[in-house]
């Protein structure tokens, strides 16, 4: 469960989140989220939730991913860093998007977006915590929307869980100790997100199946 010291910790690790994410990952994290963003798709208005430092945010705009943006992360050490960064590279850009720095409860209730994107955000909520996230998060999504999920994945492959479990676990203690999330493995995502009416439309794996990026397409008519 989440609380004070969750925010404390994401604001102590922010200004090294980048780098030691992609050397742990061999880069292949920024591969996961680049590879949504190069499937050229186009949106009105889209919504970064847990986005951290600004990078996925700051490609997504050079790509043009969106005509607006709203961008919320409950640290405020990692929203600043994002505001800075948008604010030095595209200066231009900045009136597009809106930093709100809360929790994913707190996007403003009468808000709807075509496109709500989970960069590696799913994976700080347990199995019970992740059913009122998706929820809450699912009720911002326009009819026909899409979601851009990516985050840690457990293959099926017998040999392959073992071990991604178990390197997983070591990520959760070390997050642990900043961050006191309270959760010490990955949720079901599959699960939660087959409640929905979604369509798979695209699904790639990084890393041998350590991490995957999915596009969901929302159904209701
Ligand atoms: C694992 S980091 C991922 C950062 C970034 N998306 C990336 O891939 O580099 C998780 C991010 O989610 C944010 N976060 C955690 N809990 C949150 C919550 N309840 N609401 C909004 N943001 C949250 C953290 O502050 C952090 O920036």
């Amino acid at each position: 469960m989440q609380n004070q010291r969750t925010i404390e910790g994401f604001n102590k690790i922010a200004p090294f989140y980048h780098v030691v994410s992609m050397i742990f990952s061999l880069n292949r994290i920024r591969k996961s989220q680049m590879w949504l963003l190069s499937q050229n798709m186009k949106f009105s208005k889209a919504l970064i939730v847990g986005g951290g430092d600004g990078e996925f945010l700051l490609e997504a705009m050079k790509k043009g991913l969106s005509e607006q943006y709203y961008y919320i992360d409950i640290s405020d050490a990692m929203i600043k860093l994002a505001q800075r960064k948008i604010e030095k590279r595209l200066p231009l850009s900045l009136k597009s998007v809106i930093f709100i720095c809360g929790s994913y409860q707190d996007i403003p209730y009468n808000q709807k977006f075509d496109l709500i994107i989970t960069p590696y955000f799913l994976d700080c909520f347990s199995n019970d915590e992740l059913s009122l996230v998706i929820a809450k998060l699912y009720a911002h999504l326009t009819n026909e929307g899409t979601w851009f999920f990516t985050d840690f994945n457990i293959p099926e492959n017998k040999t392959r869980s073992y071990i991604f479990k178990n390197i997983i676990q070591l990520l959760y203690r070390i997050i642990n100790v900043f961050c006191d999330l309270g959760v010490n493995r990955l949720p079901d995502f599959k699960k939660e997100f087959h409640k929905y009416k979604f369509t798979l439309l695209q699904e790639q794996y990084f890393l041998g199946g350590l991490l995957v990026s999915r596009i969901y397409k929302n159904k209701v008519f």
